[in-house]
């Protein structure tokens, strides 16, 4: 079938979420991503953070392949040989103790929202039951479900489905007077990214950070780090928290924990962890054993010396080189974000970006109308940096050119 009559039938047959570019995607390698008629794509979206380790990695390829990966799904009514081991290893890196498996970003958010309330309701605790607002930041996004709904800032994602959960406050970002003041005994928990992803690559200030673990134990609530996209090696480190010294008591991953098949996690406190007990929480699905023999597998290449070194000096390679894009092309207001995860915000929409970056073998996305997002796989070289920024060049040059002059001067 032809894009084009695949693209028909979806129209007839599939809800209207997704507004897809038009790729029909047939094959991967490395950074590259082929369509059916054979165009290279030199993929710095990687499946929105999802494919860190670009497409068909060989030491992935070979976990898939293993005649002794008979188990595809078992329950988590019996045991598999898997998660154990992936759950020390976690704990190990994030220097939290007891993690749950689920399947996505958003069920693993579902899953620490749960546990932040469990905890507050603990037997032992001595809040009352009015013990339940869960604190967000403004700008934040995390997931589609109604409980991460919930926490997540845009009001057009929000609106339609209310109501949402009760007990929600946003905080304005970086502002600490207003980060104090929205903290009571009625808090549960505040969830924050560290680096704010759907949000534009926004980062959260040092401070403002600190400042939320120190009220958080000052109330006996809880410091939540969504990891889902600025997590597990994206910004150079295992985790972005990690630059601040930051403690959180949950911390929540998904996107390339299995190296492209689903996993989330959340890792806890053992304090915190405790508050679930047999039958509180749960997932069919979460946890299974081929996820997991991946996740192992991922965690193992991101801790080999110099891997998480690589991402941070390709990291500022490119940023200076989109940096002197900036220079280049005044159209480009501000270059943000750390490691591999980066962003050029636009002084105008950046749909036409992207469209033009398609017909020219580059893929990314623009988030928040006027941000350009990069997210590329972790394992880019100078050269993959170069054939992007030289390829961004004349977009943004026909870019410039359509505008009022000295319009962004
Ligand atoms: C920070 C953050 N949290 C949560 C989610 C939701 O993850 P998922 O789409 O796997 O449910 C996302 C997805 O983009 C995210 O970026």
């Amino acid at each position: 079938m032809t894009l084009e009559q695949i693209a028909e039938l979806e129209s007839r047959t599939l809800m209207p979420t997704y507004e897809r570019l038009p790729i029909l995607a047939v094959r991967g390698e490395g950074c590259f991503l082929y369509d059916d008629r054979g165009k290279k794509y030199l993929d710095f979206l990687g499946g929105l953070a999802v494919n860190a380790l670009g497409y068909n990695h060989p030491e992935i390829m070979a976990v898939l392949r293993d005649p002794s990966a008979t188990l595809l799904h078992v329950s988590n009514l019996v045991y598999h040989a898997y998660q154990g081991p992936l759950a020390s290893r976690l704990a190990a890196l994030s220097g939290l103790d007891l993690a749950f498996f689920a399947n996505t970003g958003a069920e693993a958010v579902e899953g620490a929202i749960k546990l932040a309330r469990a905890y507050a309701q603990r037997d032992d605790a001595a809040a009352s039951n009015d013990r339940f607002d869960i604190l967000a930041l403004e700008n934040s996004f995390h997931g589609r479900t109604l409980g991460a709904l919930s926490v997540t800032w845009p009001e057009k994602y929000r609106k339609p489905f209310e109501p949402l959960l009760p007990g929600v406050e946003f905080v304005r970002l970086n502002d600490l007077a207003h980060l104090r003041q929205s903290f009571s005994s009625r808090v549960a928990a505040i969830i924050v990214e560290v680096i704010q992803g759907e949000g534009g690559v926004v980062e959260v200030d040092g401070r403002f950070l600190e400042a939320a673990q120190q009220l958080c134990r000052t109330h006996d609530a809880l410091l939540i780090c969504d990891e889902i996209q600025c997590g597990l090696g994206r910004t150079g480190r295992f985790f972005a928290y990690q630059k601040f010294g930051l403690e959180p008591d949950i911390v929540v991953m998904a996107k390339p924990l299995a190296a492209g098949l689903p996993l989330g996690a959340i890792l806890a406190r053992r304090r915190v962890a405790e508050a679930f007990h047999p039958g509180l929480h749960g997932s069919t699905f979460g946890g299974g054993p081929l996820q997991c023999r991946l996740a192992l597998k991922f965690l193992e290449i991101l801790s080999r010396t110099e891997f998480l070194r690589h991402v941070r000096d390709i990291g500022e390679y490119f940023r200076r080189r989109l940096l002197s894009l900036q220079e280049e092309f005044p159209v480009i207001q501000q270059v943000r974000g750390e490691g591999l995860m980066l962003a050029a915000e636009l002084a105008v929409p950046g749909k036409d970006a992207v469209r033009q970056g398609l017909e020219a073998g580059l893929l990314f996305n623009c988030t928040q109308e006027r941000v350009l997002r990069f997210l590329p796989p972790l394992i880019i070289q100078k050269e993959h940096v170069d054939q992007f920024t030289e390829g961004l060049r004349p977009i943004l040059d026909s870019i410039l050119a359509a505008q009022p002059k000295g319009a962004h001067a």
